[in-house]
């Protein structure tokens, strides 16, 4: 058997997407043991999204959406929170634990959709209209949380905006489909901030069509980020964690999976015996010049195990934000998980 790690170049980062799965077992196994010690030495909680690589969900204490990790800050007695995901998650968790040490494997993991919304450019949109009530989906600064009056996540926006005040102006920032999906459901017109994530509206609806003539068996499970024309050929749209229970849930024992590949490990480990089929990103003419055709989030596989470990060993990069940011922020946030814990 050719060793992967023993076949790459003197000094190749295997750290790197290409070369990620390169890492011989028995490293990885030593990297999580370090993990689980420096856990126990810190007092420390690692939260995981569903999007992160395999290796880093198999040592997370939780592993969920955003609305699960966001409930796991707030009721988290661990001196230590370790967020893998990206920032604007970790920057929820301090806004919820003001006081505790947050500490993230890789500063610079973003998101598109924050990206797309500079809290000054809100600011000044919301001078137009006195009236707004604005709607903040979680993938956002903490900047403009400040400025929203209550945040969603796809787990719960529906059920939030229902719950919105019937006498204002409805703003949702910044997700254009996860808000023109939310409008469809709810009824409820609102002004849409023009951002998008980027790794989802990459899926088609001519490959999600062919999946489906390909799989006619299979049931089509897709994330709200996605284009309208993708959602409008699901059988299922929900966030990643829905999405969990509904492939656990379903009779069906094959699905097409129209998110971040990441979350196929947890839908293996949870689903014995039902088969997850990754959607592509590219149709079959527009092949890009890589092997793999999964959608992976540039941003969230910026974490690794080494620097998971990196980061629990010294205690950073550490997550600050401003103490006016953190005070402002908070209020639309508790609206949000106390919203959500309605009957
Ligand atoms: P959820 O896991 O909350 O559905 O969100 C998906 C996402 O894109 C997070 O960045
Ligand atoms: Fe942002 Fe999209 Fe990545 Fe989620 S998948 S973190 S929305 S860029």
């Amino acid at each position: 058997m050719i060793d992967l790690a023993e076949a790459q170049p003197r000094g190749t980062d295997l750290t790197q997407p290409q070369f990620r799965g390169a890492r011989p077992p028995a490293q990885t196994a030593a990297l999580a043991a370090e993990i689980r010690a420096l856990k126990r030495q810190h007092n420390a909680v690692i939260l995981a999204h569903n999007y992160q690589v395999p290796e880093i969900q198999d040592v997370a204490d939780f592993v969920g959406d955003s609305l699960g990790l966001a409930q796991q800050a707030a009721g988290t007695s661990a001196d230590v929170i370790v967020f893998c995901g990206v920032h604007f998650m970790a920057e929820t968790a301090k806004i919820l634990n003001p006081g505790k040490v947050v500490i993230l494997p890789d500063l610079a993991a973003g998101c598109s959709l924050e990206e797309s919304c500079p809290a000054p450019e809100l600011a000044k949109l919301q001078a137009t209209n006195p009236n707004f009530y604005t709607i903040a989906y979680i993938n956002c600064s903490a900047a403009v949380k400040a400025l929203s009056d209550v945040i969603v996540t796809s787990g719960n926006a529906e059920k939030i905006v229902r719950a919105a005040p019937k006498d204002r102006d409805l703003l949702f920032v910044p997700d254009e489909n996860l808000g023109q999906w939310v409008m469809e459901q709810t009824g409820r017109p609102m002004t849409l901030w023009r951002g998008n994530c980027y790794a989802h509206v990459e899926f088609q609806a001519g490959v999600i069509r062919r999946a489906r003539a390909a799989y006619p068996d299979a049931k089509i499970v897709v994330h709200p980020e996605s284009l309208r024309e993708v959602r409008n050929l699901a059988d299922a749209v929900c966030s990643t964690e829905k999405m969990v229970t509904y492939c656990r849930t379903s009779p069906a024992k094959r699905f097409v999976i129209v998110t971040e590949s990441g979350i196929i490990h947890r839908m293996q480990k949870e689903c014995p015996g039902k088969e997850f089929l990754c959607a592509p990103v590219y149709d079959v003419m527009r092949m890009p010049t890589d092997n793999c055709r999964c959608s992976e989030c540039r941003y969230m596989k910026l974490n690794t195990l080494e620097k998971l470990r990196d980061c629990m060993k010294h205690l950073a990069p550490r997550l600050e934000l401003p103490a006016d940011i953190l005070a402002k922020a908070r209020a639309p946030i508790e609206r949000m998980l106390e919203i959500s814990a309605r009957h």
